[in-house]
Parts: structure tokens; sequence; C-alpha cells
């Protein structure tokens, strides 16, 4: 596919899972890419793998909690690229530091959650939005979750975290409707990453969760909550961003699409 040659990429958290995911995808598709993520070794590795495909890639290291840091990774991107045409707003956490050893939530979770998964897409979306309104054009795709449509009795910081982005996502479309840009959301389930498997094991250890292993939890909450009944990959996720930061999408505003093998029906 070649439906976003010469096209500029920033994909935040794609160091790993599915923001490497979304990244190899859009490289695979003719971007050239920037990985955003706080985890700079990690991120080199990714931008040596899309070196490989034939794209330019950069690894900046960038804490999205972090407004200046935001800030000084966008001004970099320019400077190297000359423009950017494509924001994905990945990254994301699902509690601060430590989480998977808790039996309880902490205020620190609320705020991480908060901080990372909302806070971080408002900033990085206005360090890159000034650009993109002076050259009225772009695409962002921020990434929601299942979470943001469904209500859970496990962690309700996360799901009002992913709730507060997509609803962040509809009021942007609207404030960047008028300078043809579009902003969207793709909302994954179940995707076996570092941060599933951290769930799992939190269920398996903390939470005592009966099961074989922390992969069988996985496996039985799957096969409750999605009736296609596989994994979502990485690369499923990257396909739909693909989509969206095309110009196949360019009637898409403000919509959450979900890639969760049928999880969420709405
Ligand atoms: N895995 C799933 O099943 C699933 C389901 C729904 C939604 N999501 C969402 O998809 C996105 C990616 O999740 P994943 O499963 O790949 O997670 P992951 O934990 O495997 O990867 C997250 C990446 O974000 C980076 N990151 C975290 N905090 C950061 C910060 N402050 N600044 C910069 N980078 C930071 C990490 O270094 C890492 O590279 C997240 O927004 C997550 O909420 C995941």
């Amino acid at each position: 596919m070649t439906q976003l040659l010469g096209k500029t990429a920033i994909v935040t958290g794609a160091a790993q899972g599915i923001g490497r995911g979304i990244a190899l995808v859009l490289a695979q598709d003719g971007a050239d890419i920037a990985i955003a993520d706080v985890d700079e070794p990690r991120a080199r590795e990714t931008a040596g793998e899309i070196a490989a495909l034939g794209r330019k890639a950069l690894a900046v290291r960038c804490d999205l909690i972090d407004q200046r840091s935001l800030q000084a990774m966008v001004d970099r991107v320019l400077a190297e690229f000359g423009k950017i045409d494509i924001l994905v707003n990945n990254a994301g956490v699902y509690g601060a530091a430590g989480w998977q050893r808790e039996e309880r939530w902490r205020s620190a979770d609320w705020d991480a959650t908060f901080q990372v998964n909302v806070r971080g897409t408002v900033f990085c979306s206005e360090a890159v939005a000034p650009h993109m309104i002076g050259r009225r054009a772009g695409k962002i795709v921020n990434i929601g979750s299942s979470a943001s449509r469904e209500a859970s009795p496990l962690s309700p910081h996360y799901h009002a975290s992913k709730a507060g982005l997509l609803m962040y996502t509809q009021c942007l479309a609207l404030q960047l409707a008028p300078y043809d840009i579009n902003v969207n959301c793709v909302c994954p389930a179940m995707v076996w990453t570092q941060m599933q498997i951290d769930i799992s094991n939190w269920r398996y250890e903390v939470k005592g969760e009966q099961a074989a292993s922390p992969r069988s939890i996985f496996e039985e909450r799957m096969r409750k909550r999605c009736p296609l009944g596989r994994d979502t990959t990485p690369e499923d996720i990257g396909w739909a961003v693909s989509f969206l930061a095309s110009d196949r999408a360019r009637n898409m505003t403000g919509q959450a699409l979900h890639v969760d093998g049928g999880a969420v029906m709405r």
C-alpha cells in the first residue's frame, strides 16, 4: 500500500506494543515516522525497523506528562521532517508506577491515567495543532479503548480516563473542523501487549482470580467479550489508524472506530 506516501507521522508510545504496530503499518503504507516515547532505547529499536522498510525514522525521548518535553519533541520533528501530516496519540498507562502490586487503586493511579491518557493527548495535540492549522490540513488519531464506552467495577480510573479521551476527541474534532483537520479515535480491546500481560498477572496474583495461568484469564475474558473470538493484534489497530490517517477517511471526524473482535457494538 502507498496511501500515505510522502506523509510524515508522529506516533507516541511507539517503542512497543500497539504503538509499535501502528508505526510499522504507517511506514509500510508510505509514511516517515517519528517515535515519541519515554523509553528511548526501545524507541530506537522501532526506528531501526522502520528504517529497514526504507522510510525515514526518528526516535525522540519525550514524556507526555511534561508539556515542555512535548513541545521540544514537536519542534525537533518539524526541524527534521519539515512538516507533520499525522499525529497518533497512542501512549497510555493503566496506573502509576507499581500499580501491578496494589490491591486498591491509589490517588496516584487516578493522577497518572488522567495525566498521560487525557492531558498528554491534549498537550500533544495542542503542540501540533498550530502547524496543522497553518497548513489547513492534518489528521489526528487518538487511541481510546473499549473502556471509552464500557464501565468496569475493577478499574474505574482507567475507564474514566478513556471515556474522557473520547469526549476530548469529539471536542477537538469540532475545534479543528474549520481548518479541514480530522480528529478520530480507534478503540481496541484485548491486545496481548505488556499492558495486557500486566493486567492478567495482576488479576491472577493480586486479585486471586482462579485460572490455569494469566494468559488463560485473558483468553477467557476474550471468549466472553469478543464474538470473533481471536486476539486483536497491534497490526489490526495500525490498519484502522492508517485508514483514518488517509484521504479515504476525509469525511470522518469525531468518530470512535472499535477494532475489538465485536466487543463493543454501537
Ligand atoms: N493492550 C490492549 O488490550 C489495549 C486495549 C485498549 C486500549 N489500549 C490502549 O492502547 C495504547 C497502547 O497500549 P499498549 O497495550 O501498547 O501498552 P504498552 O504498555 O505495551 O505500551 C505503552 C507505550 O507507551 C509509552 N509511554 C507510557 N507512558 C508514557 C509517557 N508518559 N510519555 C511517553 N510515552 C509513554 C511506554 O513507554 C510504551 O512504549 C494505550 O493508550 C492503551 O490504553 C490497549
